[in-house]
């Protein structure tokens, strides 16, 4: 099965103009890509995005990184699931752990997020992961078991098919913290949630479902988490903002 590889551009970049530059720039150096390729983009960039990629014939699909679990409303501020459907796009990331931190979303936020862009044919990309003081503290599985069940409340198996995890431990996350996730470590947690998955799903499902690997990746170390088959790719945060670097690591795969 190809590998999945999804650019997450975050907060960034600051003009519209950038954003083109990096669109097309991405659209010029795909040769011969053996990847099933994802671009995320800031909201104000999303049709911009569609536009410049579509002419490649859909090798590269586009991705929001959130949305609300309504689908329209007195709802100030919010991006629906429809509204990202109209412009085209096909995944969601949900849950991620700067929405998290940063802005204190919680799983329940997350589960009905969730729901709202599977009711709209959508692929969220779940993120799940644990703190560096969870994981010192021999309670990353648990903590990550408890993610996974609340941000998955009330999905049937049908629907759960349909989901694409991604672990992404928060402290190898843009390496602020000066640490790396190992590829054994990520395949550990990669095997772990097709366990749990499996558990309530049943075996085939967990084995089945797409777990995803993200924080830190580069160029140097992309081919390291894409080396066994329970990791169906890689989310690329800080490293997709460089085009050059960024078709580096779809080449490595
Ligand atoms: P990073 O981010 O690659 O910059 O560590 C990954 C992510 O947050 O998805």
């Amino acid at each position: 099965m190809k590998k999945l590889i999804i650019a997450n551009w975050k907060c960034n970049p600051a003009s519209l103009k950038e954003a083109q530059n990096m669109l097309v720039g991405l659209k010029a150096g795909l040769k011969n890509n053996k990847a099933e390729l994802v671009v995320c983009p800031p909201f104000v960039y999303l049709t911009e995005a569609n536009k410049i990629l579509k002419g490649i014939g859909g090798v590269v699909k586009i991705g929001a990184q959130n949305c609300f679990w309504e689908t329209a409303g007195a709802y100030t501020g919010e991006i629906s699931p429809l509204m990202l459907k109209d412009l085209g796009v096909k995944y969601v990331i949900l849950g991620h752990s700067e929405r998290v931190t940063t802005i204190g979303e919680t799983n329940e936020m997350t589960a009905k997020k969730v729901k709202a862009v599977l009711n709209t044919g959508l692929t969220p990309i779940v993120c799940i992961g644990e703190t560096l003081q969870e994981r010192e503290q021999a309670e990353a599985f648990g903590v990550i078991e408890k993610e996974l069940k609340e941000s998955t409340k009330g999905i049937h198996k049908k629907e759960i098919e349909k989901i694409i995890f991604a672990y992404e431990p928060l402290w190898a996350i843009s390496t602020n913290q000066g640490l790396i996730c190992s590829s054994d470590d990520a395949l550990t947690m990669a095997l772990y949630l097709k366990k749990l998955i499996g558990e309530i799903y049943g075996r085939k499902t967990g084995q089945a479902i797409k777990i995803l690997y993200g924080g830190n990746i580069n160029k140097k170390n992309a081919k390291n988490y894409l080396e066994n088959e329970a990791i169906s790719g890689l989310l690329v945060g800080g490293a997709s903002l460089n085009i050059k670097e960024f078709l580096s690591i779809v080449k490595s795969v």
